[in-house]
């Protein structure tokens, strides 16, 4: 009972805080919002209401669930992007080189951190969950040190990093691979050839998804976009492994 307890009361104060981007608005939802009203209370112009349903495409601090009540996500005096939790400060960014930052959440569902001349600091399209959403990059780059894979959550309530990841191997790039508890699971057999990977014939593009491969000698990544982007999209790994 009381680790069923304990893993309840970790997973909901991990949904209350964190980034939590719904498909119908793409809601920053930090701060407390209502799917409903009741008798008396008063919805004014800065109020919102959203749907309970949502989509949870981004998970700030996956690696480190917070237990108490009132966490909170801030921008601190480096301006750094953290989530203050009684006296421990998680980093969520941690390169800010500029005091005066400000993050927003851009309709693409990029949280972005900027300077005052508004470069890109920190983005969380650089540090995928489970979800791929279009613009963001699948695959690594040598020169920036980044690998931009998706990993599953441990499970359906739980978003700490679980045991499927799909992502590209700088040792052997153009293939895809799909790794399910340490093992190799699937791969996509095969560079990307006329518009698609071998295995993958359905990723071919259409007249709704534009579906690129980019390579050279420092990076290779997939991405993806809608010709119209007002229809919702997210390539997804849940918690089983599969895609
Ligand atoms: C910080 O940047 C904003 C623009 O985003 C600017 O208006 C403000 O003057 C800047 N503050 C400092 C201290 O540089
Ligand atoms: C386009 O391709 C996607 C899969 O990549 C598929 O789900 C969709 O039905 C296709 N749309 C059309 C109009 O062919
Ligand atoms: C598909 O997206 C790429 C960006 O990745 C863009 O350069 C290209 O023009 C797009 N293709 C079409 C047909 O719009
Ligand atoms: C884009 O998708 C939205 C939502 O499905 C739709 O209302 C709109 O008509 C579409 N726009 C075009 C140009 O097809």
């Amino acid at each position: 009972m009381a680790d069923i307890d304990s893993m309840l009361s970790r997973s909901v104060s991990l949904l209350v805080f964190l980034l939590i981007l719904s498909f119908f608005g793409m809601q920053f939802s930090v701060v407390a919002v209502t799917d409903s009203i009741s008798q008396g209370r008063v919805v004014t112009r800065s109020d919102t209401i959203v749907s309970a349903v949502k989509t949870i495409v981004w998970v700030a601090n996956r690696d480190l669930p917070l237990t108490s009540s009132s966490p909170a996500l801030t921008i601190n005096n480096e301006g750094n992007l953290v989530i203050v939790d009684g006296r421990i400060t998680y980093e969520v960014s941690d390169n800010a080189l500029s005091q005066n930052t400000s993050a927003i959440l851009l309709d693409s569902g990029n949280f972005v951190l900027r300077n005052e001349n508004f470069d890109v600091l920190w983005q969380s399209f650089d540090y995928p969950s489970d979800t791929l959403l279009p613009g963001m990059k699948l695959g690594y780059s040598i020169k920036n040190k980044k690998l931009w894979s998706i990993r599953s959550w441990r499970d359906v309530d739980d978003p700490e990093v679980g045991a499927a990841e799909l992502k590209m191997d700088p040792k052997r790039p153009n293939e895809l691979f799909l790794i399910r508890n340490s093992e190799l699971a699937w791969q996509s057999d095969g560079a990307w050839r006329e518009g698609r990977f071998n295995l993958m014939p359905e990723m071919i593009s259409n007249y709704t998804f534009n579906n690129s491969f980019y390579t050279n000698e420092n990076e290779a990544y997939f991405i993806y976009f809608l010709y119209n982007s007002s229809i919702p999209s997210r390539f997804l790994i849940d918690v089983s492994g599969q895609l």
